[in-house]
């Protein structure tokens, strides 16, 4: 069995067409995958899902997915963002929950002052966030991150849970805040418990580390030996935005799950229509 739940076509920010990428994947032998495109976000129209095709979306991965039934169990979902009170700023895929297998809860975003400020952009950026918007007071900043996140979690109730520590991408050896602080890891504990509270399964995301090094493996280690002691299921996900990232880092991924103490993982089965359990 090999995995991935959560990655990207050019029907979002992908680099290559549906059939190209589930194509890429039946070629390096995974067995279960997900199309997961980027739910429709203000500011964000041109790289996310057309809100008004979201139906149209659906039925193409189905067919796809009927296509290539001998070689894959494949599904649909939508990657989720979230920014607090401000919904409006989010298309609603209410109408298309039903209909898709999963939703990929993630929260790439903080909002404040009535404006949304992404938090997986550049480093320049992200410091210019501190500093002019949140006037260098970065603990506020990663508060709002993960209240949205855990309120995302809340309202959302995803079936899996997308790289939840995406805040530190730009905090390279710590340069902005300590993630082994007790406030770091109060905020962490919070959000393993809000997982386990609606059952989610969380995923080991290679997509970060493939781009930027290993710091970017979502989460880091001593956050997923805390899943594994709280009893929460992981699944692994490529976030694959174009074909090199497919498997880029998998095994690494998989040793750093086992390391923490698991012995399975879990796949979303297209047959079966819930989340199963392997080995690993
Ligand atoms: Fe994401």
């Amino acid at each position: 069995m090999k995995v991935s739940m959560h990655n990207h076509t050019t029907l979002s920010d992908g680099s290559n067409a549906p059939e190209e990428i589930i194509k890429g994947a039946i070629d390096r032998g995974f067995t279960h995958f997900a199309i997961t495109d980027h739910v429709c976000t203000l500011g964000y129209e041109e790289h996310s899902l057309d809100p008004t095709r979201y139906d149209e979306y659906i039925k193409e991965i189905r067919k796809l997915s009927e296509k290539y039934k001998n070689k894959i169990k494949l599904s649909v979902g939508i990657e989720s963002e979230y920014y607090m009170e401000k919904k409006a700023f989010v298309s609603d895929i209410s109408s298309v929950r039903d209909k898709l297998d999963f939703i990929v809860g993630s929260v790439h975003a903080v909002y404040k002052n009535d404006k949304p400020y992404a938090v997986d952009e550049l480093c320049s950026s992200f410091r210019n966030v501190i500093k002019e918007i949140y006037k260098d007071n970065v603990k506020e900043l990663v508060e709002d991150y993960f209240y949205n996140y855990n309120s995302m979690l809340l309202d959302l109730k995803p079936e899996v849970a997308g790289h939840i520590d995406l805040i530190k991408k730009n905090n390279i050896d710590g340069i902005f805040f300590d993630e082994y602080s007790n406030w770091f890891k109060d905020m962490v504990e919070n959000t393993l418990d809000n997982i386990k509270k609606i059952d989610a399964v969380m995923e080991l995301n290679t997509g970060g580390a493939s781009k930027h090094g290993l710091r970017n493996m979502y989460p880091s280690e001593y956050i997923l030996s805390r899943a594994y002691e709280k009893g929460i299921r992981m699944t692994m996900s490529s976030d694959a935005h174009t074909l090199e990232m497919l498997d880029c880092l998998y095994e690494t991924g998989l040793q750093r799950i086992r390391k923490a103490g698991y012995t399975e993982i879990y796949a979303f089965d297209s047959e079966k229509k819930e989340f199963i359990p392997f080995e690993v």
